[in-house]
Order: structure tokens, then C-alpha cells, then sequence
């Protein structure tokens, strides 16, 4: 079917109290791996691009790539911008037909964040598209965006409810102490943030830094609200082992097709295991 606005996805996984997964590509294979497993579990899913991503293949090579995909797919797949910042680039990805964006203005004072978002929001609403944004601060590397620890903003619910509420954004990511890239300490999670926001909130709720939770940490996590969980360094990792871990194993192997597939095979076994976590498993129906 067609890319979808990803908004009646969340709103049906925030209702039905499961989670739908949002994973970042990096390249068609990718692509192909996340909707195989979206169809193997029958799940709607939500394909992201990283800043990284667009700078390499430019929004229009992306949106085609993801048709191509979603087009042929019986299960619903949307096309989201993570973390943008540079409202050229996502009035491009608007333009081109992204199903949603990011808008990441979280760096500024909360004011500032207020005013750029809902600019976005107002571009965005005119075209049909979606709108994620980010109050407080995430921690870790995610591309060009880097956070230390130390400049960690945890959202209060009181801001988050505010913020959408002045801003108009779809869904709201809310820094509860998830980090991008791999956990170097345990994180200190702030779930009953989570559940505060979930409590008087309407719109769903996004959780980024999905990599290295473990799985009841996940659960407890789409339990007190979570409905959009964000995964990208695990793709990364997966891909790049199954492609290591093949040539190890058959140094002279020259079928690169055959090498490409085992890594496609490795990443849709994992993309599914993170669907039934979330509780994503037959919600495509
Ligand atoms: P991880 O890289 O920790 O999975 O985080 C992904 C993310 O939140 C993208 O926005």
C-alpha cells in the first residue's frame, strides 16, 4: 500500500496499549529488512532517516526507495525524518512526501523550541504530514546531533503537556533518561514520567535510544505510555556483524548477493524480535 501518515498507526497502538517500532535505515537493503519483518509479524512500522542518511541519498532518493518498498507491502509503513534540525531540509522532506518529520529544536530555551516547532507544525499540517517533536533534552550521539550526560534535560510532565499543547506537534518525544547509541552506565529511566504524561495526555508518546534496553525494561516502558520506540544503533550493528561474520566464515566467497543476504536475513530476524516486544505482532490487521 501507499507510505501512510503514521498518526492513526500511533493512535491505534496508544489506544490497544502496544508500541509501534520506528527504525532507522541507511539504505535500501535496510529498507527491505524492516518492511520483511513488519510483514513476517504483520505490524504497521515506521521507517526513519538520520541526518546522515539524507545528506548521503537527499530526501526524493529516499521517499522513492521507501515506496518502492511500502508500495508492494500489504502492511501499513510510514516515512519519518529523525531529528531534524535544519528547516530547510525538512520543508524538502515535506515537500517530497515523508509521511512525517521530526522537528528537534530541543538545543534551544524552551521558548525558542515552542516558536520553531510550531512553525513546522504549520508547514507540515498544510501538506498532510505529521509532526514529532522533542522537549527536554536526549543524551548520546545520534549522527550530527551530540549530547553529553551532563547536558541531559529530563521533560516534566507539566512541560510536555504544555509544549504540544502550544505547538500543535502529533507526538512528543520526552527525554526520561534513554540515550542514543550504546549504554556505557545504566541508565537512570524516569518511567513514571512516562506514565504522569500518558495519564493526561491525548497524543502518543515517543521514546528515542531503544538500543541496549533490555526487553522487560521495553515492556515496562510501552506500558506506562510509550507508543513510537526509536531504534537505530542496533540496525547498524546487526547489518555490519552479519556482513563481518559471513566473510569471516567464507573468506572466498564472492557471491555478494549471498553475503547481502545473510545480513538482510540477520536484521529481519532481529526487527521482528523488537516487534513482538513492543507488542506490534498482528497489529497490521
Ligand atoms: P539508538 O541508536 O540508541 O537505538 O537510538 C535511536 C534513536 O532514538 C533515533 O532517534
Amino acid at each position: 500500500m501507499p507510505l501512510v501518515n503514521p498518526q492513526k498507526m500511533l493512535e491505534a497502538a496508544r489506544d490497544g496499549g502496544y508500541c509501534v517500532g520506528a527504525f532507522n535505515i541507511v539504505d535500501f537493503l535496510s529498507i527491505e529488512a524492516v518492511v520483511a519483518a513488519a510483514e513476517a509479524t504483520r505490524a504497521p512500522v515506521m521507517l526513519q532517516t538520520s541526518s546522515g542518511v539524507i545528506k548521503k541519498f537527499g530526501v526524493r532518493k529516499l521517499v522513492a526507495m521507501a515506496r518502492l518498498a511500502a508500495d508492494h507491502s500489504p502492511v501499513p509503513v510510514a516515512l519519518h525524518l529523525d531529528h531534524g534540525t535544519d528547516v530547510k531540509v525538512l520543508s524538502e522532506a515535506i515537500k517530497a512526501g515523508y509521511s512525517s518529520v521530526m522537528i528537534d529544536a530541543s538545543e534551544h530555551p524552551f521558548e525558542k523550541n515552542v516558536a520553531i516547532t510550531k512553525s513546522v507544525v504549520e508547514e507540515a499540517h498544510a501538506a498532510g504530514v505529521s509532526v514529532e517533536g522533542e522537549v527536554g533534552r536526549v543524551v548520546g550521539v545520534e549522527d550530527d546531533i551530540v549530547v553529553h550526560q551532563d547536558d541531559a534535560i529530563y521533560t516534566t510532565p507539566e512541560e510536555a503537556l504544555e509544549f504540544q499543547r502550544r505547538t500543535g506537534v502529533d507526538f512528543l518525544a520526552a527525554a526520561i533518561g534513554t540515550a542514543h547509541g550504546f549504554y556505557k552506565v545504566e541508565p537512570k529511566l524516569n518511567i513514571d514520567t512516562l506514565r504522569k504524561i500518558r495519564a493526561q495526555a491525548t497524543f502518543p508518546l515517543v521514546v528515542h535510544g531503544g538500543t541496549g534496553l533490555p526487553f522487560e525494561v521495553i515492556q515496562e516502558l510501552v506500558r506506562a505510555g510509550a507508543t513510537k520506540m526509536n531504534l537505530s544503533t542496533q540496525i547498524k550493528k546487526t547489518y555490519i556483524d552479519g556482513l563481518y561474520d559471513y566473510i569471516a566464515a567464507k573468506r572466498t566467497e564472492y557471491d555478494i548477493i549471498k553475503v547481502l543476504a545473510h545480513a538482510k536475513s540477520e536484521l529481519v530476524t532481529m526487527i521482528s524480535g523488537y516487534i513482538e516486544v513492543l507488542g506490534g505482532a498482528g497489529k497490521a490487521e
